[in-house]
């Protein structure tokens, strides 16, 4: 297949193209930089340096490929930068995402995997979380997302475009060749790793009096090359089924900061330092995903669910990128 994957330059963007190629499809990345990494794309990708505000540039890379799908993991996606200026969010998310969809549309191409978050459902009712949990994001990042889920479903009911929205709850780790490089890094893992490496003091914990067995906040890690799976098979469903829907991407376990913590002293055989600091606002306690929907309808089998081989795969590709792709 010919697929389009916009932000394939970026941290979980990146792993999917690895996977798609390795499965033999032909793959062409439309990315701007402004947070992904030239080196981050598989060199047997096409990488398309542009920006999805730019039309003219979509109707450009549209119409030298026919493709057969898109794969949509651009977006802005700091949780706190959404609250403090939100108006590059919505432009970002919303306006860009519209733009990639209508010349998907203007060129024929119906199929669309979107990366949707964990952020939508905002402060869960109840844990695990499933697809049907009410959604009520508690930031502007949130909120993007569940909007263009309802546009996207709007697109299917007037247009017959079919999309998977794909909700991520933490994606973490790494392949042998591709692995997270944020800057600014607001990822538990990678910054504990960071600290681990020399590269930061310590690990600032916000909260250590949550209704949590150690009062710390408990997460849903994933493996990026499981989160990789998930899209594939998702991208198959599709092609196969041709109908839109959601699924709920994790482990369905969760682990508290310090668990995280202390898997990373395990894990790298170094003491990391750690300051606890006050809650940060709307930072729920417990985030676990429900993920039977996808196991039963995408035979979605996650196998590298365990946090230490998580972690381990992470420490690798930083041990083998001491400077991130920049090294
Ligand atoms: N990382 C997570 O744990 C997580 C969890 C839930 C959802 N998500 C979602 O998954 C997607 C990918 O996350 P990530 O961590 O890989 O992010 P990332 O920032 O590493 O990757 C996004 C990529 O999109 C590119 N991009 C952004 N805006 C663009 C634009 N207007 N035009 C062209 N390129 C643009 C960036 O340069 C970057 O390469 C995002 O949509 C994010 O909201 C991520």
């Amino acid at each position: 297949m010919k697929i389009l994957v916009a932000g394939g330059a970026g941290y979980i963007g990146s792993v999917c193209v690895e996977q798609l190629v390795e499965r033999g499809h032909d793959v062409v990345v439309v990315d701007n930089l402004s947070r992904g990494h030239r080196q981050a794309v598989h060199p047997d990708a096409w990488l398309e340096i542009g920006d999805l505000s730019d039309v003219a540039f979509l109707q450009r890379v549209f119409s030298a490929t026919k493709f057969d799908a898109v794969m949509h993991f651009c977006a802005a996606s700091l949780v706190g930068e959404s609250v403090s200026d939100p108006l590059p969010y919505y432009g970002n998310n919303l306006t860009n995402g519209f733009n990639l969809v209508r010349t998907m549309l203007d060129h024929g191409v119906k199929h669309f995997v979107f990366s949707s978050t964990a952020a939508l459902f905002g402060e869960p009712r109840s844990v695990p979380i499933d697809e049907s949990a009410i959604k009520d994001p508690t930031n502007p990042y949130g909120r993007t997302k569940l909007f263009f889920e309802g546009f996207l479903n709007d697109c299917d009911a007037a247009y017959g475009l079919k999309s998977i929205c794909l909700r991520y709850f933490n994606a973490a780790g790494a392949s042998e060749k591709f692995g997270e490089d944020h800057d600014p890094e607001t990822h538990l893992i990678p910054i504990i790793l960071q600290v681990a490496a020399g590269q930061r003091e310590k690990v600032m914990i916000f909260g250590d009096d949550y209704a949590t067995p150690d009062g710390t906040c408990v997460r849903d890690y994933i493996h990026v090359l499981d989160l990789a799976e998930a899209h594939i098979l998702a991208l198959d469903y599709l092609r196969g089924e041709n109908i839109s829907d959601q699924f709920n991407l994790g482990n369905g376990k969760g682990y508290s900061v310090l668990e995280v913590v202390a898997a990373v002293e395990s894990v790298t055989d170094r003491e990391i330092l750690i300051q606890m600091a006050p809650r940060r606002r709307g930072d729920p306690a417990v985030l676990v995903a429900a993920s039977e929907k996808a196991r039963e309808i995408l035979s979605w089998n996650p196998t590298r669910g365990s946090l230490k081989q998580i972690i381990t795969s992470a420490w690798q590709w930083m041990d083998n990128h001491r400077a991130g792709y920049q090294g």
